[in-house]
């Protein structure tokens, strides 16, 4: 039985594994970096080859990364007001807390006027990423390339709409007042939610369509610096849906409990073949109606005997007719230690 279990877990791990290695497999992803490229200030025009059949036919999620940039940094990341995002009351006293380190009004006090503080305060918001991406068909380099349906210069077909985590338009921030202040909504959630890690790929578009491989051009007005904490700034294509937990950190996840349980079994088996469960039964009869597996039932194996101990089971195990004591007040230890 624990060796059946031991192959059991074995083949799980190799189909995890599997599962895995093709699901990091689809999860496609293109960057282009351009901060090295598109000066702060500057509107650029970038060629972008797509060769990647993956991003054909399903959606694909444009977008934009950032490296060394610290989100979670301890005083950055609760610097805002939710409730002036989301349009409810607040007091000066709810700001100077939501959003420290940042001085929101102009005095700190109850008698000062709450219409005087910045709307919406904090620092997250004040840094909100602020690059704009437009993406057509085709490249002034190239010419001919043929699209179904779309003709070079068209731009491509895309939506902001479902970039944010679907519970914060819906309960975390108000889009329209979000959209009042000149700013995108969704895009201005994804940013809001600040990434654990210092390199990081929020959302900006959907293509619904996805991308056919060819040449496509980019325009990315740049207005956000990088250079004064050493970071870089890249558009990124992607198949992975930035708003949901990445199934290759879940997969990760996964194999590294399943790496951790491995040598669990391990040791339960070996403690097993060492100090192995007594044979006596102490359950009541009600219960014993429910074990058909007699392999259960098993004689002391001397450490070392694994393979004979399992594959003589069979004719050395007793029948049920094993010596029972009702009520399990038996002297029997029925329970192994794993
Ligand atoms: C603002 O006032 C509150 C109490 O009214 C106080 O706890 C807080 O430290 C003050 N903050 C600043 C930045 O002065
Ligand atoms: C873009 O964001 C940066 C950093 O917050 C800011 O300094 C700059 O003024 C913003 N530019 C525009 C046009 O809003």
């Amino acid at each position: 039985m624990f060796v059946g279990a031991m192959v059991v877990i074995a083949v799980s791990v190799g189909a995890a594994f599997v599962v895995c290695l093709s699901l990091m497999a689809s999860e496609v992803t293109q960057t282009v970096r351009y901060d090295d490229m598109c000066a702060v200030g500057d509107t650029c025009t970038l060629s972008v080859t797509v060769d990647e059949p993956a991003f054909s036919g399903v959606p694909v999620y444009a977008g934009y990364q950032l490296t060394k940039y610290y989100q979670n940094y301890k005083d950055y990341y609760p610097s805002y007001s939710d409730e002036q995002l989301d349009g409810r009351s607040f007091t000066v006293e709810d700001l100077y807390s939501d959003c420290y380190p940042q001085d929101p009004c102009p005095t700190n006090g109850s008698d000062s006027d709450v219409s005087e503080c910045l709307d919406p305060c904090g620092i997250v918001y004040a840094t909100r990423f602020n690059d704009t991406f437009s993406m057509a068909y085709g490249a002034s380099a190239t010419d001919g390339m043929a699209w179904v349906g779309k003709a070079e210069g068209d731009a491509v077909d895309w939506t902001s709409d479902g970039v944010a985590w679907a519970e914060d338009p819906e309960d975390r921030f108000n889009p329209s007042l979000i959209e009042a202040l000149g700013d995108e909504a969704e895009p201005t959630m994804a940013w809001m939610r600040a990434s654990g890690t210092p390199s990081f790929v929020k959302p900006y578009r959907i293509i619904e369509g996805g991308l056919e491989a060819g040449e496509y051009t980019l325009t990315v007005g740049s207005e956000y610096p990088v250079d004064a904490f050493g970071g870089t700034k890249a558009f990124v294509l992607t198949t992975r849906d930035p708003t949901r937990p990445s199934i290759v950190a879940l997969c990760i996840g996964c194999l590294v409990s399943l790496g951790l349980a491995a040598p669990l079994a391990l040791l339960c088996t070996v403690t097993h073949i060492i100090k192995p469960r007594s044979s006596k039964y102490t359950m009541p009869i009600s219960a014993m109606a429910s074990v058909n597996d007699t392999s259960d039932v098993r004689e002391v194996v001397p450490p070392g005997d694994v393979d004979s101990a399992s594959s003589r089971q069979p004719e050395s195990a007793p029948p049920l007719a094993a010596p029972v004591s009702e009520g399990g007040t038996g002297t029997g230890d029925t329970r192994h230690s794993c």
